[in-house]
């Protein structure tokens, strides 16, 4: 009905009202093709494609004629409130997003249907499993789209830490007969050093190379590392802890020249930052759904063809014989579309970050005795924000921030609950005595400038609180009274 200033007011509730009702009052009824009714053609009832559109017709008019204008807005209420719930509590902050994301609604609702009625396994032969096949050749599409590898190149895996081992066990085993030396750097995450521990277990020579107080590996130290023994370079793409992105396409370019496999850690990067495999010389690249708004416990790894490669997983003949294990479909559908999502909002949310990032440290370094880690040029995840207070524990921030609300981490997620200072922190030159008051603030989607203001309004009463209470503190200022 039309209303008085022009638009429609409902003449009946929503749940009495079809979609094939409001369309036929507002474009007529749907039509496919001009042939369905067509009378006039010799053909009519032997051609396939016009009983192909027929079924089709019948199909879609079977939908608009089952849906109510009700079904719509209840399903558009549900997504909204799934997207707020993204904040979970409204008085808390999520601000821990380096360790892992939310799943985004959107994921999620390509992911029911793998769980619920696409249940079959992948390797038997009935229809039922045929879904689940285009399930994940869907996703293997997506993963290398946004890549620029091909389909073929892309293996899933139970995530980051698996492809990981993969990407260096695999390459160790396949090329020992061509040397033991493998080159990677003192920042990488705990799944490629204790790897490399492991292969030094079983005779590979390791060199760890140094990094610069930004965190930057020299390209000329990666040029200067490799020896005819050496099989395998990797890099991480960019630091979980610091955020500093590395110089890869150059180290990549290295690497391809002296005939070096390359492969890259690039979990916190993927989905973050542009990546083309193929102009950046990168021959493995591991990556993991849940840091880009995917499920948990689902990864990949991009083998460049050609790559000699052993196997990890044995068993059955999943993942074209290279990975065993029947496939996590719901997990590896939900890689595909968030992938595809992170990568076609890259610019709109990293400029959104930036902003915040810029704000949150500038805030930050207004509290006394503060130091910034990591890069502060473009070269740094948008979302990183990674300091250390002097005198105080980053554990005890962390405890007290959770406390007000604050959801943060004072180093790699994989490490906490260790007091060992982070290794990364270690390595760019952080002085014994500040390295473990780090505060680690990762920032993502669901994270605005109110949150920003919460982290910025509570953190100087910690900061002060557990300085009264710190004999280092106490110390520093005895000395500064008697120099005075
Ligand atoms: C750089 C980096 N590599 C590897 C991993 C391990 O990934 P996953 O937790 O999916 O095994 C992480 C996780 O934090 C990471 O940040």
């Amino acid at each position: 009905m039309r209303g008085a200033l022009g638009g429609y007011v409902l003449s009946k509730p929503p749940a009495e009202i079809l979609v094939s009702d409001i369309m036929n009052v507002l474009e007529g009824t749907v039509e496919i093709s001009d042939c369905i009714d067509e009378t006039s053609c010799a053909n009519m009832d032997c051609c396939a494609t016009r009983l192909l559109w027929v079924k089709i017709k019948d199909s879609i008019d079977q939908v608009l004629e089952s849906t109510t204008l009700a079904d719509i807005v209840v399903d558009y209420d549900k997504l909204k409130e799934n997207r707020e719930g993204v904040k979970m509590d409204k008085n808390k902050v999520y601000m821990d997003y380096a360790a892992t994301t939310y799943v985004k609604p959107e994921v999620t609702v390509e992911m029911l249907p793998f769980m619920q009625e696409f249940f079959g396994n992948p390797s038997s032969i009935y229809a039922l499993s045929r879904d689940t096949q285009l399930g994940i050749e869907k996703a293997r599409n997506r993963v290398a789209k946004v890549l620029n590898a091909s389909k073929d190149e892309i293996y899933f895996t139970g995530g980051g830490s698996e492809a990981d081992n993969w990407a260096l066990k695999g390459v160790a085993f396949a090329l020992k007969q061509r040397g033991n030396h493998i080159i990677t750097t003192k920042i990488e995450h705990h799944a490629i050093l204790h790897a490399c521990e492991f292969l030094a277990k079983n005779g590979f020579d390791i060199t760890y190379l140094p990094v610069d107080q930004y965190g930057f590996v020299n390209p000329e130290d990666v040029k200067r590392a490799i020896t005819d023994k050496t099989i395998l370079v990797s890099v991480m793409f960019a630091n979980n802890e610091i955020g500093t992105i590395e110089p890869i396409k150059e180290i990549g370019a290295i690497c391809r020249e002296r005939k070096v496999l390359f492969h890259t850690d690039a979990v916190q990067a993927v989905g973050h930052i542009p990546i083309d495999v193929k102009e950046m010389n990168i021959d493995l690249l591991s990556l993991a759904a849940h840091k880009f708004y995917g499920p948990k416990g689902v990864g990949a790894l991009y083998v460049r063809k050609g790559v000699k490669l052993e196997n990890l997983i044995h068993g059955g003949g999943q993942e074209r014989g290279r990975r065993a294990g029947t496939e996590n479909i719901a997990g590896i559908v939900g890689l595909g579309k968030a992938l595809e999502l992170a990568a076609a909002e890259i610019e709109t949310e990293n400029r959104k970050l930036l902003r915040l990032k810029d704000k949150l440290i500038e805030g930050l370094l207004k509290i006394p005795y503060t130091k910034l880690n990591g890069p502060v040029d473009e070269r740094r995840l948008p979302g990183n924000v990674n300091v250390c207070f002097e005198f105080i524990e980053g554990e005890s921030i962390l405890l007290l921030l959770d406390s007000m609300g604050v959801c943060a981490s004072s180093g790699s997620a994989c490490t906490s609950g260790s007091l060992d200072p982070s290794h990364v922190l270690v390595a760019i030159g952080v002085p014994p005595e500040i390295v473990h008051g780090s505060l680690r603030l990762s920032m993502g989607s669901g994270t605005d400038a109110e949150d920003v203001e919460k982290v910025l309004t509570v953190l100087p009463g910690i900061v002060e609180r557990l300085r009264s209470m710190s004999p280092l503190w106490r110390e520093y200022q005895n000395k500064e009274m008697i120099a005075q």
